[in-house]
């Protein structure tokens, strides 16, 4: 939790951990940070690491693992089945959820995989309080079609509101009686709800969530990849958490969620995928999917290094100097844009700070991508690398016709424990920068459009040569600068 400081006006977060390793970082001039980007295709994706300064990309499988984590990949036990490593991780699951039943995966995608395969396929809806890009792709692949019930006001950039994650409950009973259980694949919630921003749910809204699902007669699952930004916000921001103890709120999901799966990428420091239950009937029901699609029951595709950090990594996702740190950064960098005027998702989530592009450059139409567009600008500005959670990371539709995003947002990821608070301060400066010039950034288009997750590998130009207007400004006002 924070430590107080003596003089108020030095206040930070204070890391509760030191670095005892540490990676060159390599800053392009500015010339090669516009050759890159458009050699890239203007996606942030497509640049080479070794191009970027900070990768704020993701927080997904690039947080820093703990001294713990490294010593515990030396005993990994590597027999094709029934290995101790994931005995394991078998243990510490049922220290951190409380559940027997578990089954891995290769990573939080393959859970969403197994999941659609088991429940989703033509006439069947998936209800959830917002999608996720991969969770979305696999359940409607087989055919179902995927519900969106988020409260109104997670929709909202900038409130007071601290869970703007939250369903709408009033419109999931109903919403369950219109379809009929039996349509229904089942009710996802997705914990620090990704594409609005990192937003929790609250504790009060995801067990309300699972009575209505008991009531009903459908099936609860928690995605719970960013739960543990979210336990944090409870902890902080609920009263009723307040005082409960970390494993208590885990275990309290666990005893309420049907299903949980989450992607250990992020809960969990590591790498992989988990799906467990307190319930053997539904892992039963998946596991014959894990040998197919994954690997053996014991390994799921996971090396076994990998699971025994994951399996150190759960115990440090319950302790609150870890699981404050990244929500914490965060919520600096946030209210420092914010006091200078620039457009960001309020109150701060977890897993990264989002500008709020369709705010930063409110005249440019949803089809010249104005999240992707403010990416673009950034790293060319300042080498740092963030992801577009706006229009392009969307799915056309069915007809071909563009689905605009709620939110078009430039997500700055702060991946777990790995940037020190002097590169927070480096973002800050760089982005209020690009805010005083943003009347430099221009649209993009379309070059190689893929058909699905198209953000991941497609490619787009500037529309006119705004990039190299936003250089010569960023040249005339930095001199040499890197
Ligand atoms: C909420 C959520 N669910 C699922 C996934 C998919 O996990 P993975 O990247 O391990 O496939 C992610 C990844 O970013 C996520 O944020």
């Amino acid at each position: 939790m924070a430590v107080k400081f003596y003089k108020s006006e030095n206040q930070v977060p204070l890391e509760m951990h030191k670095v005892r390793m540490v990676q060159k970082l390599n800053l392009l001039p500015v010339d090669e940070r516009l050759k890159k980007m458009q050699e890239a295709g203007n996606n942030t994706f497509l640049l080479q690491n070794r191009d970027v300064f900070l990768d704020m990309l993701t927080d997904s499988g690039v947080n820093a693992m703990s001294d713990l984590q490294f010593a515990a990949m030396m005993r990994a036990d590597d027999a094709y089945a029934g290995c101790e490593t994931f005995n394991r991780v078998k243990d510490a699951i049922k220290e951190v959820f409380g559940c027997d039943n578990v089954l891995p995966a290769h990573q939080g995608r393959a859970c969403e995989n197994i999941l659609a395969e088991a429940f989703c396929g033509q006439g069947k809806v998936a209800l959830m309080n917002f999608h996720f890009t991969t969770a979305k792709a696999h359940f409607t692949r087989v055919g179902s079609t995927v519900e969106e019930l988020i409260d109104p006001a997670g929709l909202i950039p900038k409130s007071n509101n601290p869970f703007k994650g939250n369903f709408n409950l009033e419109n999931l009973a109903e919403r369950i009686d219109q379809i009929g259980r039996d349509n229904v694949a089942f009710v996802r919630v997705e914990s620090g709800t990704n594409l609005i921003g990192g937003q929790p749910v609250s504790l009060e809204n995801m067990l309300a969530v699972t009575d209505i699902c008991h009531d009903k007669g459908v099936i609860s699952v928690l995605d719970a990849s960013l739960l543990q930004d979210n336990i944090y916000f409870m902890k902080t921001r609920e009263a009723r958490c307040k005082y409960m103890d970390v494993k208590e709120i885990y275990h309290l999901l666990a005893d309420h969620f049907d299903i949980i799966y989450f992607s250990a990428r992020k809960l969990s420091f590591s790498k992989g995928g988990i799906i467990c239950s307190k319930d053997p009937k539904y892992t039963r029901q998946l596991q014959v999917y894990i040998p197919l699609y994954e690997g053996f029951l014991t390994y799921g595709g996971i090396d076994v290094r990998t699971m025994e950090a994951m399996a150190q990594g759960l115990y440090e996702s319950l302790d609150m100097d870890y699981i404050s740190q990244g929500p914490m950064f965060i919520e600096t960098l946030a209210r420092e844009l914010d006091e200078y005027g620039v457009p960001v998702i309020l109150p701060a989530g977890g897993l990264g700070c989002h500008l709020n592009a369709g705010a930063f450059v409110p005249d440019m139409p949803h089809n010249q991508y104005p999240a992707a567009a403010v990416g673009t600008a950034l790293y060319i500005i300042s080498g740092i690398r963030g992801m577009e959670r706006g229009t392009v990371s969307e799915q056309r539709e069915p007809d071909g016709t563009e689905r605009y995003a709620e939110l078009e947002l430039q997500r700055l990821a702060c991946p777990r424990r790995v940037f020190t608070l002097s590169q927070i301060k480096y973002v800050a400066d760089r982005v209020k920068w690009l805010w005083d010039n943003r009347q430099y950034i221009g649209g993009l288009q379309w070059t190689e459009e893929p058909e699905v997750l198209r953000f991941f590998f497609g490619r787009m130009k500037e529309i006119g040569n705004w990039q190299e207007r936003l250089v010569e400004k960023f040249k005339e006002d930095f001199g040499d600068s890197l």
